[in-house]
């Protein structure tokens, strides 16, 4: 089964083609091409969809561009993948505001949760929340969802992991790149567990003005440590923080390494890796495209084509046959690769509101 769609316009006529042997379901071979669309520069006039399995009529893409609000289509085509400049030094992350509001709508929208978070809505600040609140239908899109469900998964997952770490006996959290997280404001283990958020400094700056601007305290057992990953040396930045690499720690590591040269993902997981028996990391990372049929490479286009419009490229991609065992040579004992099927079974298989992570993602845990 394929869906075939003309796109009319720019700068000619165009045809998106799924491939007929994409196991994809539908849902997903449609949000595709209309992801494609999305990307397209103004002047397309109309997508037109001629086959019978797909939907019936042609439809304005300037609709499909519309959807795609705050999405400078067009102005980033010429990004290649896997290039592109890292993270702008002079301003804090949007794409940290970006999934730290999907927390936040988590919290209204779906139930049950997969991440209990009470200080997510605060932490995003009045305008973010007030966005969410005044528009829900806009979070409801399968996009949306696929990003919001697998955001509060990984976090899940990550705190599940720390607390079995803490459970064996780990007093130190690092959370690399850690934008708007709050666990260090809602730490379960108390003061016994010392947490480190690590994170580029003008995010960390901005983090600490959003904490302050909503009231909430920060705890004694929280250090922030300013770091830029791409020149600046992990281990020198947690030690003068006090961070004691004698000690085992768990680190998480979520939505950071497709920012990053792959070069420093390695050193930082060898650093990890270095630390004594009991340490351990979970880390998510995005898949290589050739390793995704065309609908998800396309997908995985569209979302490339967004964080660089908000000046954050993603550099790094890695093959899920290979990484486990590529991290694994790095030093740790053990490294297991999370893909979205066992997500979905986890968190997702049984609930009644159809919330699921899409098809892309995955998750590295690992234990040294
Ligand atoms: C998508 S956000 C994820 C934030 C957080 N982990 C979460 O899940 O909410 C990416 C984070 O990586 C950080 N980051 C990206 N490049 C960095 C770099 N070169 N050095 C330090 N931090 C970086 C950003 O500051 C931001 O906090």
């Amino acid at each position: 089964m394929s869906i075939r769609f003309l796109v009319l316009g720019f700068p000619s006529t165009r045809v998106c083609m799924c491939d007929p042997l994409d196991p994809s379901p539908p849902e997903v071979r449609y949000s595709a091409v209309l992801c494609s669309v999305m990307s397209l520069p103004k002047g397309v006039d109309a997508v037109f969809s001629p086959r019978s399995d797909a939907p019936k009529r042609a439809f304005p893409a300037t609709a499909a561009v519309e959807a795609s609000r705050g999405f400078a289509a067009g102005a980033v085509r010429e990004q290649e993948e896997g290039g592109g400049q890292p993270l702008r030094k002079d301003r804090p992350s949007r794409t940290a505001l970006r999934v730290a509001s999907s927390r936040a709508a988590h919290q209204i929208l779906d139930e049950p949760r997969i991440l209990d978070d009470p200080l997510a809505m605060r932490i995003i600040g009045v305008d973010a929340a007030q966005e969410i609140l005044g528009n829900r239908q806009r979070q409801q899109t399968l996009a949306a969802r696929y990003l919001r469900a697998f955001v509060v998964a990984r976090s899940r997952v990550a705190e599940d992991t720390l607390a079995q770490a803490v459970a064996h006996g780990v007093r130190q959290y690092v959370v690399l790149g850690a934008g708007l997280d709050t666990f260090a404001c809602r730490n379960p283990h108390g003061d016994a567990l010392q947490v480190f958020e690590v994170d580029h400094p003008a995010t960390q700056a901005w983090k600490r003005s959003r904490l302050a601007g909503a009231g909430i305290a920060t705890p004694g057992s929280l250090v922030f440590v300013p770091i830029d990953f791409e020149s600046q040396t992990l281990p020198e930045q947690l030690r003068a923080a006090g961070f004691r690499p004698q000690a085992p720690a768990f680190f998480s590591w979520l939505g950071v390494s497709m920012y990053l040269t792959r070069n420093t993902v390695f050193n930082t997981l060898r650093y990890v890796a270095s630390l004594p028996a009991g340490s351990g990391i979970v880390f998510d990372y995005a898949p290589s495209l050739d390793t995704l049929s065309l609908a998800r490479r396309l997908i995985v286009r569209t979302v490339m084509l967004r964080v660089a419009a908000a000046g954050e490229p993603w550099r790094t991609f890695f093959d899920p046959r290979q990484l486990p065992g590529e991290v694994q040579g790095l030093g740790f004992a053990a490294a297991e690769d999370i893909g979205p099927e066992a997500l979905n079974a986890q968190f997702c298989d049984a609930r009644a509101d159809g919330l699921r992570i899409g098809q892309i993602p995955r998750l590295i845990r690992a234990r040294v």
